[in-house]
């Protein structure tokens, strides 16, 4: 079909991959609500059998999977990685999120989505990449710090950088108080950063 200006383009398909809490997911399906992210979200798959995240998607009505990493904790087995392709492929997802997904991942889920798996880390990569990176931040007397959304490779946080928004700390900032600044920069910048990725997957397959 050939595009044309005054068409509506089809929301693109998200699949939204976490371990944890699910807030940023939260965020992301709030902003689909209000008009702000042309995405509807297909699926949520977390490794963690009890994380919030899968909860709040269940509220949502939107499929929420377990998938096992074992034997591993800080990756997926192969089998595991094999099943998060399936189950994506089986949702139709087309750009996939990390939130909170605390897991490395590996080439062959970057090949079968090549260019379209994208994290939000909770510093100004590439500064405090890793665990704990607002704790990371304090540590080191930064006078700023931040989040990032950047695209996924093979390195931990390493991929090319999207967006990122700055948050100052403060002498008073505990880790608590610093990491829940840094989220709310958060739910801004990753509908942001995910809108520019659907603008750029639309402009190239218009050619
Ligand atoms: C966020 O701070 C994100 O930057 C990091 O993990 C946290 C996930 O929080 N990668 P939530 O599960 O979205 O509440």
């Amino acid at each position: 079909m050939i595009w044309l200006p005054h068409m509506k383009a089809t929301p693109v398909a998200l699949a939204v991959l976490g371990s944890g809490r699910g807030s940023n997911f939260q965020a992301l399906a709030e902003a689909i609500d209000a008009g702000k992210l042309d995405a509807r979200i297909v699926c949520v798959i977390a490794n963690v059998a009890d994380a919030f995240i899968l909860e709040r998607a269940r509220r949502l009505n939107i499929p929420a999977e377990y998938i096992d990493p074992a034997p591993y904790k800080t990756k997926l087995s192969g089998a595991a990685e094999q099943q998060v392709i399936d189950r994506l492929r089986h949702y139709g997802a087309e750009l996939i999120a990390l939130a909170g997904f605390m897991l490395i991942i590996k080439r062959r889920l970057l090949a079968a989505f090549a260019g379209r798996v994208v994290n939000i880390h909770p510093s100004l990569l590439p500064a405090f990449p890793g665990l704990e990176a607002w704790k990371q931040a304090l540590e080191h007397g930064a006078k700023v710090t931040g989040c990032t959304v950047h695209y996924v490779d093979e390195g931990m946080d390493t991929g090319p950088i999207i967006l990122q928004r700055e948050v100052p700390v403060m002498t008073e900032d505990t880790p608590e108080s610093l990491h829940a600044r840094i989220q709310e920069q958060e739910y801004l910048a990753y509908p942001a950063a995910l809108q520019q990725v659907i603008a750029k997957i639309r402009a190239e397959s218009r050619g």
